[in-house]
């Protein structure tokens, strides 16, 4: 299905096609069910939410909004991409949490797993701060793209190595708003 880009102001922009991948309607039911799962699983605890900015950023808020427990928000950000659309390799921390997180049951909130070393630098950076447990919930996995392996405790979709846009994913700072995810088509 290709859909035209939202006629928002945001969203008022040059307007390559976009395949989409997932609906607005399809990502809600799907952050609805991970919500009460992560509820389930974390029963009686008050997780905190790490979100990694700002791909996640979206995913994080909705499925906060899906999980009745006692939910805390909390966020990162790293860089591991240059401007191009492949993993670069490296990564930094742009900026780190608010709050101390020793002791803390996080849910690391991530919009898509890639190569995973965002996500490994991540992990490694949390155990060091001692959480009590760390899960991680992505809305995307991109399973054959993974250089090294990482943990994923829940993920909406596992996908393969398509380059997403929208619902927070970026291409160049554009198309985050967009509130499905998408591929951009060939032009
Ligand atoms: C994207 C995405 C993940 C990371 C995954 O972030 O949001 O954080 O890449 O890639 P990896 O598994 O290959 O490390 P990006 O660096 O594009 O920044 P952004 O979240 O600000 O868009």
């Amino acid at each position: 299905m290709t859909e035209s880009l939202p006629q928002t102001p945001a969203a008022a922009m040059a307007d390559p096609a976009v395949r989409v991948m997932f609906t607005a309607e399809q990502i809600a039911a799907r952050v609805r069910e991970m919500g009460l799962e992560i509820a389930r699983d974390l029963k009686g605890m008050s997780p905190v939410y790490i979100g990694v900015l700002k791909g996640a950023c979206m995913f994080q808020c909705d499925l906060a909004r899906a999980t009745p427990l006692d939910v805390t928000l909390d966020f990162l950000s790293v860089s591991s991409y240059g401007s191009g659309t492949t993993s670069s390799g490296t990564v930094r921390l742009v900026s780190d949490l608010r709050n101390d997180i020793a002791g803390a049951h996080v849910v690391l909130c991530e919009g898509v797993v890639d190569s995973g070393l965002t996500l490994s630098f991540i992990l490694d950076l949390l155990r060091s701060r001692k959480a009590a447990s760390v899960r991680v919930a992505t809305l995307l996995d991109k399973v054959p793209c993974r250089k090294t392996p990482v943990p994923v405790d829940y993920a909406g979709w596992r996908i393969g190595s398509e380059f997403v846009i929208g619902y927070g994913m970026d291409a160049d700072e554009r198309y985050r708003n967009l509130p499905y995810v998408g591929v951009l088509e060939e032009s």
